[in-house]
């Protein structure tokens, strides 16, 4: 097959929230169609431009810019009842999507009783929790792995029996687990119902056969990554991660393209490194500068509201994100987070138990200990920055090193929230 357009794929090297949301819709303009291909309401991008703020879940980043179709791939995991209640406030904030937003009818379906199940395998895993955002993301995975998904398609045939048997399974699981806390389930099961029937009024489409025919129509794609790839069940910090393929392979899974479709590969990083719930973080910081970079960068989750735990850039972490991924092109966000910082430092290596130095993540990256190489500040407010020409010496030294290191080269440098403060490199 001859295709012409490009499959470009935007995806988070660290661990979520990086700033994929505002890249999307600054990326827009260049692309006819942006794709989401996995995750579900766990995500949360944020975008802000002429003053408004919103934070998009399920439905993908570029609906802000050019009426473009946007798609929900077969990889995503999609909760109608919270699907209804972002499609409802966008449509009010003056952006209908309802002709050009397109569902899968392979995406899966997250249920009520996902959500408990999500709960009770959190309750049952005790001081091991991965810290979840609960939205019954890795039940609803799991019952895809295990052939027990119930798809988007489903709802066109025969739906209320198949999902009573769905229902009816979950409750035997939940017995089995001694969970008996179902207060206001019959309310989140009516409007879970009502969801549905929202849901109908989009247009449930064969989404591997539409983005194939725009691809052959000369047509290009971006593809809107959710998490970071040290989440990726296989590739992340296992069990600390979320159920899906976050990495650029899942961009073929979850939307069916072929591996020879993708062109570039946007690696969005910020200039330290975040993480929400449990699990390994090398460079996190339990001191005064952790709860400066939380402060300044309001870092507190968009879904849940729960602090981030915040630690300096790690570029072993990094380098082992752009292997996997194949990254092209890095893209640098929340600089301007350490404007007032006198020094920086960043994770050179990885010191091991035996005492020996690393530079590649190993398996064990709960048992390692960074190695920083500490850079000076550059001081200066670069928030209202317009240009590259304005950077100070120091942070174009620092954004020098940084790609060095990565030998991936930096393209854009974000300054701000705003769709404005975005400088191409
Ligand atoms: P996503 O999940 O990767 O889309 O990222 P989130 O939206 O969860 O978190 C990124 C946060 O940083 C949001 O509140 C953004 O508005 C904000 N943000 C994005 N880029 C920048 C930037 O360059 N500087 C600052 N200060 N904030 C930014
Ligand atoms: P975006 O797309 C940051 C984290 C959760 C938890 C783990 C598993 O906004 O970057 P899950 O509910 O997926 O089973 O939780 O993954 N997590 C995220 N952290 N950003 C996200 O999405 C996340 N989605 C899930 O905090 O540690
Ligand atoms: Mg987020």
């Amino acid at each position: 097959m001859n295709t012409t357009g490009k499959v470009d794929v935007l995806l988070g090297l660290q661990w979520g929230d990086e700033g994929k949301g505002k890249v999307v819709d600054v990326l827009t303009p260049n692309y006819d169609v942006v794709a989401r291909f996995q995750g579900g309401p766990n995500a949360g991008h944020t975008l802000e431009f002429e003053g408004e703020k919103y934070v998009l879940r399920s439905i993908p980043s570029g609906i802000f810019q050019g009426g473009k179709v946007n798609i929900i791939g077969n990889g995503v995991v999609l909760a109608p009842d919270l699907f209804m209640d972002e499609a409802v406030d966008l449509e009010k904030s003056g952006h209908p999507l309802k002709d050009r937003l397109h569902i899968s009818k392979k995406a899966h379906l997250i249920m009520p009783t996902h959500r408990i199940l999500d709960r009770a395998y959190e309750a049952a895993k005790g001081k091991n929790k991965v810290g979840t955002t609960g939205k019954g993301i890795g039940p609803t995975y799991t019952d895809k792995v295990s052939r027990n998904g119930l798809r988007v398609g489903d709802v066109l045939d025969n739906f209320e029996e198949k999902y009573a048997a769905h229902k009816e399974r979950h409750m035997k699981m939940l017995k089995a687990l001694g969970w008996n806390d179902f207060e206001g389930f019959e309310e989140v099961e009516k409007k879970w119902m009502q969801g549905i029937e929202y849901m109908r009024q989009f247009q449930f489409v064969d989404s591997e056969h539409e983005i194939n025919n725009i691809l052959r129509s000369g047509k290009n794609i971006l593809c809107e990554g959710a998490q970071g790839t040290m989440l990726d069940v296989d590739f992340g910090s296992y069990p600390f991660v979320t159920s899906s393929n976050t990495i650029c392979a899942g961009a073929c899974i979850g939307l069916g393209i072929g591996p020879n479709r993708i062109g570039d590969v946007y690696g969005i990083m910020k200039a330290y490194c975040t993480r929400v719930g449990a699990g390994p973080f090398p460079t996190e910081l339990f001191d005064e500068t952790g709860k400066t970079i939380r402060d300044l960068g309001h870092e507190y989750g968009a879904v849940t509201g729960r602090e981030r735990r915040c630690g300096w850039v790690d570029l072993i972490q990094l380098r082992y994100s752009i292997m996997i991924n194949g990254v092209t092109k890095l893209i640098l966000m929340k600089s301007d987070v350490l404007d007032t910082f006198d020094t920086i430092k960043a994770c050179v290596g990885y010191k091991l138990p035996d005492g020996t130095v690393t530079e590649e993540l190993p398996y064990e990256i709960d048992a390692v200990t960074p190695v920083y190489k500490e850079l000076p500040g550059w001081k200066t407010d670069m928030t209202k920055f317009t240009d590259k020409k304005q950077f100070p010496e120091a942070f174009a030294n620092y954004i020098k090193f940084l790609a060095e290191f990565l030998e991936t080269p930096i393209k854009v440098v974000s300054i701000g929230p705003d769709r404005d403060q975005t400088i191409v490199l």
